[in-house]
């Protein structure tokens, strides 16, 4: 793997540059692991002197401001503004890469642009030797998603393509393939002779903050649900991959995907929180939903027969991402007490936690038993590496392990396709409650699991 010598983003002045890109940037800096230019380009009829401010101002708001890294940072910035429909903003491109043999470009602009950008990178020659990062949102359906790979492809080999879901950055997503695969404590039991069913919560407690427009053409199954979410499902129940090669674990992931039936009409429930209709962006009469649950499938060996249930939804009373592998009932002589599904919990965020909850008897009585958990936690520590940090290196060096293949990509939006194209129905609900009443139709068998949140939970 060779690595990069340059990074370029484009939508250098945008919002997540400003959120994630400056921070991580900053991040890469005092590990040591940035030590390539880094151009930005945009239209916003700025000079390299306005970028730096923004950068500065980016790592104020997020995250803080190191006086050393941000200097060096500095040093590596370099701008280009124009338009992407001009030919000399690519020319000033090229003449800035100077002696760059391998630069990284990174795509932070919407997915409309990516045609654009490419081609424009193809003809003016930064894209010989380069690789490409997309954003996500990778498409809005199986169609727009099959263009896209079009798209890429008539410029880059898929092994120069990195396609960013961030949630496969974070350390607990990946955590819990090696928490399964480095212990022997889970295997014999993580399959459908022991598990009864698998539910993840993905809950929000905040709204669409100022992304209406983005937001209400989108909706929570495309925003969410169809990327990050899936994502964790197929670290939680993929088969152990031959390798840790970043295709071989690939090869696994599709392979899950592959074994899901479509999702159906029936197995879907929509929601929008009460008062979405008056965020700005926001359509009057909006159907999007800001809620989604849905039951799916695993057609495999190791799963047949062990529904999957997942929901996620903005303005939910906590936010918290959490997974509950619950096991199916002992065959117990102790009839008389009441007990409660034994299970696995897996927290992403807002603390990391791995903890299995089992029946014990209550101290001291003979006739009541209680849930406790034997708990594996951990907190997030102040070094631990950002998603983007963590991704945005792994592009530079080519590795691709932590990126969406081709293949996976459209697998994923061929499980979602059909009801993105029905008009099923959207119940309101309160804010601050879980979701519209009819989702606790299409609940786990002993009902859908509250995450609880502590008030001393640090934010991942
Ligand atoms: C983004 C979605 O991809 O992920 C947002 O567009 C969502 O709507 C966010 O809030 C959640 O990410 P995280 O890392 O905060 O859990």
């Amino acid at each position: 793997m060779t690595q990069s010598d340059a990074l370029v983003f484009f939508g250098a002045t945008g919002d997540l540059a400003h959120k994630k890109i400056f921070p991580s940037l900053q991040a890469m800096i005092k590990r040591g692991t940035l030590k390539a230019p880094v151009i930005g380009v945009a239209k916003a009829g700025w000079a390299l002197d306005d970028l730096k401010v923004r950068a500065r101002e980016s790592l104020e708001n997020h995250g803080g401001l190191d006086p050393k890294a941000f200097e060096t940072l500095c040093g590596l910035l370099r701008y280009v503004d124009g338009d992407y429909n001009d030919p000399k903003t690519f020319q000033a491109l090229r003449k800035e890469l100077g002696d760059v043999k391998h630069p990284t470009h990174y795509l932070a602009i919407p997915p409309v642009l990516f045609g654009l950008v490419i081609e424009q990178l193809s003809k003016s020659g930064c894209a010989d030797g380069a690789r490409v990062i997309v954003e996500k949102p990778f498409g809005t359906d199986l169609a727009s998603a099959k263009n896209l790979n079009r798209i890429l492809h008539d410029v880059f080999d898929e092994r120069d393509i990195f396609r960013i879901d961030h949630y496969l950055g974070k350390s607990p997503v990946n955590n819990m393939l090696f928490f399964r695969f480095a212990n022997s404590l889970l295997e014999p039991i993580w399959n459908r002779n022991y598990v009864e069913s698998i539910q993840i919560t993905m809950a929000e407690a905040f709204g669409v903050q100022g992304r209406g427009v983005f937001y209400d053409r989108t909706g929570a199954l495309r925003d969410v649900v169809e990327n990050h979410l899936l994502q964790v499902l197929t670290n939680l129940v993929m088969e152990p991959p031959a390798r840790t090669d970043a295709e071989s674990i690939r090869d696994e992931k599709i392979q899950v995907l592959r074994s899901m039936p479509s999702l159906e009409a029936a197995d879907y429930v929509r929601g929008q929180f009460k008062g979405y209709l008056n965020e700005p962006g926001v359509a009057p009469n909006s159907h999007t939903e800001t809620f989604a649950a849905v039951r799916l499938e695993l057609d495999s060996w190791r799963w047949k027969g062990v529904p999957v249930y997942i929901r996620a939804g903005k303005c939910l009373p906590v936010t918290c991402t959490e997974i509950i592998v619950r096991l199916k009932e002992p065959p117990t002589m102790f009839r008389h007490f009441t007990l409660a599904p034994n299970y696995c919990r897996l927290r992403i965020s807002p603390d990391v936690t791995i903890a299995i909850g089992a029946n014990s008897m209550v101290i001291g009585s003979e006739t009541e038993c209680e849930t406790v958990e034997m708990v594996a936690a951990r907190q997030p520590r102040a070094h631990e590496m950002d998603a983007y940090e963590r991704l945005l290196g792994d592009a530079m060096k080519g590795d691709q392990t932590l990126f969406a293949r081709e293949d996976y990509v459209e697998e994923a939006w061929r499980i979602v396709d059909d009801v993105l194209k029905l008009d099923i129905p959207v119940y309101p609900y309160e804010q601050g409650s879980w979701g519209p009443k009819e989702a606790g139709k299409l609940a786990p068998p002993d009902g859908w699991s509250d995450p609880v949140v502590s008030k001393s939970a640090k934010v991942a």
